[in-house]
């Protein structure tokens, strides 16, 4: 039986149609970008390599055709200035925003800076988005939203209070795109990650992900610290899940606007044996790694325990995740080691 998602990709390259990546440079925009250009799809990207790397467009670049490439134009801009964001939607069909800076403890270190590229950027992407006309606005959201909420899985209209500056600013996106929806019949979705993780995610920095922080520690045989007792868990989420969850949300026609979708798998993994399986897993590239993981102090705002329920997503979007966390890990380190040996 063809999927929603399969029928999707059929149709966009029968049909191709223009699409803005903002946050192209980062993650999840170059994974969209790859997809979307493999796709035969006309791409706009925008970024201004705060978080993001040239490195990862020259991957993109090589993993499609030239023609394909020639379908991407790259703005170097900032979504805090209006008329870049202007000029980014210019004849746009879709605008997938991801531009944003990430991380819980950045957005305590920093929550000016944090604000201003999540809120204020956000809002000029949506106002640019609206007076252009798109016919969708699908933007990151975040599973920091639920906050201090208790309950499990997490269900969409169920929050708390956020724990972090940074869980402010996309609980506000939420927000700003559910009043753009109604007063203006402007159709947002907002698509709220539970961690992503994939290829081309950034080992470094203070403020990385933990699966692309372990993976480079281990393999340079460097510690590897937990905050807390390795007990707290995730619903940690493939890459390509979300790239799809991106692309059914902004061809889907039939759903009411505003709306907020999970994007995870559903499932819940602690720290603790998320170790044990990355250790396990890169036994299988020659690598053994010998140290003890290093227990520290609880980090502030991180929430206790996530997991998603996906129901909302599969139901409305026809979201079905290709990938569960064995699987998605078992990529990532393959996409590691065969990038480390280029
Ligand atoms: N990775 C996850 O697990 C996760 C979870 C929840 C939400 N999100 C959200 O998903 C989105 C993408 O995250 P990611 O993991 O790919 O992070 P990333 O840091 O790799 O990508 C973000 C991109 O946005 C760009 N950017 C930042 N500020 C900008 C600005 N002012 N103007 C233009 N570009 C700017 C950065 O340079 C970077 O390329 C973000 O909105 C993030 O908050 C991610």
């Amino acid at each position: 039986m063809t999927t929603r998602y399969q029928q999707i990709q059929q149709d966009l390259t029968a049909n191709p149609k223009t699409w803005l990546i903002t946050g192209v440079a980062g993650f999840i925009g170059s994974n969209l970008l790859e997809t979307l250009l493999g796709l035969n799809q006309t791409v706009i990207g925008l970024d201004n390599f705060a978080t993001g790397h040239q490195h990862n467009l020259d991957e993109v670049q090589h993993t499609v055709t030239a023609d394909q490439w020639a379908n991407f134009t790259f703005i170097e801009g900032d979504i805090r200035n209006l008329e870049d964001c202007k000029q980014a939607v210019r004849g746009v069909d879709y605008v997938l925003h991801q531009a944003a800076l990430g991380s819980v403890p950045r957005s305590i270190n920093d929550p000016i800076t944090t604000n201003q590229a999540n809120i204020d950027g956000f809002l000029n992407m949506l106002v640019a988005g609206k007076d252009e006309g798109v016919a969708s606005f699908t933007y990151a959201a975040s599973s920091s939203t639920y906050g201090d909420h208790p309950g499990l899985p997490k269900i969409e209209d169920r929050i708390g209070k956020p724990l972090s500056p940074y869980a402010v600013t996309k609980y506000v996106n939420e927000l700003y795109a559910d009043v753009f929806a109604r007063t203006y019949d402007f159709k947002t979705i907002g698509l709220r990650y539970f961690n992503v993780f994939g290829k081309r995610q950034d080992p470094g920095g203070p403020y990385a992900a933990v699966i692309p922080k372990w993976l480079a520690s281990m393999v340079a045989s460097e510690s590897v610290f937990i905050n807390g007792d390795g007990k707290t868990s995730r619903d940690f989420c493939y890459i390509d899940n979300a790239v799809q969850a991106n692309v059914l949300a902004a061809t889907a026609s039939d759903i009411s606007v505003g709306e907020i979708y999970n994007v995870a798998v559903g499932d819940r993994t602690d720290l603790n044996s998320l170790f044990a399986t990355l250790k396990d897993t890169i036994k299988n590239y020659g690598i053994n790694y010998e140290l003890e993981v290093e227990y520290r102090d609880f980090r502030d705002g991180d929430v206790r325990h996530s997991q998603a329920s996906i129901n909302k997503a599969k139901t409305l979007l026809g979201y079905d995740p290709a990938f569960n966390i064995a699987q998605g890990i078992e990529a990532v380190v393959d996409w590691y080691f065969s990038s480390l040996m280029r």
